[in-house]
């Protein structure tokens, strides 16, 4: 494969699976498959109770950690919320924010994703931002029009330099958990837009280094044709990095 402008990443969203033993019997058994990996970098995000655990497992090896969802606030009357400087304490280096399945179950709005990027930032956190339409979305001709809102709300107010390190991942709603991938053609189209995004709010130098991952029932069957878009850096991995051996296969796209 020619060799890439950005390094990418293969990150893995477990959701709400996993109890504490096995997230732990998962990371030992991924790590010897991926040792030597350096082609790409490697995430996955456990629920909140298993974020210690996976992370004292990963110590020491080439995969990183992240939250599922992280609060805007710092500390406070928030029941149930989890703050950016909690899930470093924990071992994070990572949290996705805005994934669908909060925007359709907990109401997130673009606002939200925008207060919880800036926290995740200032706890030193990298973003793992997610923006994508739905199917009723895409079938009246809105795709272009939902992305750049969930763009411009997103991102309102960060500088290039807060942008540059972020990682945006398209996640069409309707490829979501449903085995309909997008064909490399179709999210390629969406990855050039946020892409051409970027670059006109933020310039040219964060439009090269921001990655931007394809997530929506990736297998390993179709990572492969998704990576050898050009402006796919890699995947955002649901369902298929529940289990080390596909997760790895997914790693091992090359
Ligand atoms: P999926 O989920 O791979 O199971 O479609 C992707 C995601 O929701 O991040």
């Amino acid at each position: 494969m020619a060799t890439r402008p950005r390094p990418p990443v293969i990150a893995g969203n477990w959701k709400m699976y996993k109890t504490i033993a096995e997230a732990v019997s998962f990371l030992e058994a991924l790590k010897p498959k991926v040792r030597d990996t350096t082609h790409c970098e490697i995430v996955v995000a456990p629920p909140f109770t298993a974020l210690r655990a996976v992370a004292s497992a990963a110590d020491g090896s080439n995969i990183r950690v992240a939250g599922q969802d992280v609060a805007p606030e710092k500390e406070g009357a928030y029941t149930g919320d989890i703050s950016a400087p909690m899930l470093r304490e924990a071992g994070c280096t990572h949290v996705i924010i805005g994934h669908s399945e909060r925007r359709q179950y907990h109401q997130e709005t673009d606002e939200d994703v925008n207060r919880k990027i800036r926290a995740a930032l200032e706890a030193g956190l990298t973003p793992i931002v997610c923006v994508g339409e739905t199917l009723d979305e895409r079938e009246r001709n809105q795709t272009e029009k939902v992305l750049k809102r969930q763009f411009a709300g997103g991102f309102k107010g960060l500088t290039g330099q807060e942008v540059s390190p972020i990682i945006i991942a398209y996640e069409p709603v309707w490829a979501i958990g449903t085995g309909r991938t997008a064909t490399p053609e179709t999210a390629e189209e969406s990855h050039r837009l946020l892409r051409e995004l970027v670059n006109g709010r933020f310039g040219k130098e964060s439009s090269q280094q921001t990655r931007i991952l394809y997530g929506g029932s990736v297998k390993p069957e179709n990572i492969r044709k998704l990576m050898e878009q050009q402006d796919i850096d890699g995947a955002l991995v649901g369902g298929a990095s529940l289990n080390a051996d596909s997760f790895s296969a997914i790693v091992h796209y090359d």
